[in-house]
């Protein structure tokens, strides 16, 4: 991640240079918070290869430009979406655009503001806009973003909401912005685990009652599971959308616990593979949340 925060380093600078570099370059139209500069095509079709876009996939462009985004998710991937601009223009050409491609049905452009844009339907948003509108947007897409919709950023990041991948592609066409390079970002929103859980896991010899205490930090997450005044701290603890799973060791090692499963807002619950001297079972557990941290996380 050092090449990471070198360039996120190096974007702030780049950013604050972007409105400067775009009428330099020529360009162009476009409303609100940042003007208009299209991806380019090689980095849209990689933006939407990084997120899987499907068929089954809604994809929400917050700032659609000229369409391509939100055209390309459905002329290729067969995808649903549509795509907002505070630039009545633009949002015309868009509309034009997915005419021009026979996509009209599954790609449509409102005039709107994208703070103002509800993105609960989005599976998949889409966004090439400044790092700080990424950071001012990032409440309210893990408000309404459900747990496992990805979120895809052109150049720019997520301050401390690191990304779960990332990647760098050479661009020669591309003279604005970080020139010649584009840096594209995926998000995966995770399901909120934090807080402290009722645990019960069910086997052959019965039932264990537990309690966990989870901490999150977006997809990073740590706890421990406790039984009286004894406390095991989780090793390789993982959340990625819904899906968790974290291990719990004791008896000095001789007993390995493997938990996996799925988050639904308030209860959890999957599969435990159990090691024990050797001997392999399966069992299951599942959990009721007590308590959220304070303060109140809104989150689904
Ligand atoms: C850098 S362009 C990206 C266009 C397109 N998403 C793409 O990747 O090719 C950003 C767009 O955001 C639009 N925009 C700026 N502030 C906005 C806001 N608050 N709400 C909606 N659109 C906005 C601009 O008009 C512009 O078209």
């Amino acid at each position: 991640m050092g090449g990471y925060r070198l360039r996120t380093a190096c974007s702030r600078t780049l950013a604050a240079l972007l409105a400067a570099c775009v009428f330099a370059a020529g360009a162009q139209s476009g409303a609100g918070d940042v003007v208009f500069v299209p991806t380019p095509q090689v980095v849209v079709e990689r933006m939407l290869e990084m997120a899987r876009v499907s068929r089954s996939d809604f994809v929400i462009d917050l700032g659609s430009g000229d369409g391509r985004v939100v055209i390309t998710a459905a002329k290729k991937h067969g995808a649903r979406g549509l795509g907002v601009d505070l630039d009545p223009g633009l949002v015309e050409r868009a509309g034009k655009n997915a005419e021009r491609e026979g996509v009209t049905e599954r790609a449509q452009f409102f005039r709107r503001n994208m703070f103002e844009t509800d993105v609960s339907r989005a599976t998949v948003v889409t966004m090439y806009l400044l790092p700080n509108l990424n950071v001012r947007l990032r409440p309210k897409l893990l408000r309404e973003l459900k747990p496992g919709a990805r979120v895809v950023s052109h150049d720019y990041h997520m301050d401390d909401w690191l990304p779960d991948a990332s990647a760098t592609l050479k661009v020669p066409e591309k003279t604005v912005g970080t020139r010649g390079v584009s840096y594209v970002y995926l998000w995966i929103v995770p399901a909120n685990v934090g807080g402290l859980w009722q645990l019960k896991i069910t086997g052959p010899e019965g039932e264990l009652s537990a309690e966990l205490a989870i901490v999150q930090a977006f997809q990073k997450i740590d706890g421990v599971l406790k039984t009286g005044a004894r406390s095991r701290q989780f090793s390789a603890a993982r959340l990625r959308g819904e899906r968790i799973g974290f291990t719990v060791t004791d008896e000095g090692g001789a007993l390995r616990r493997d938990f996996s499963g799925r988050v639904q807002r308030d209860t959890m619950g999957g599969e435990v593979r159990v090691s024990h001297d050797g001997r392999e079972s399966v069992e299951h557990w599942e959990a009721v949340r007590l308590s959220r941290p304070w303060p109140f996380d809104q989150r689904r």
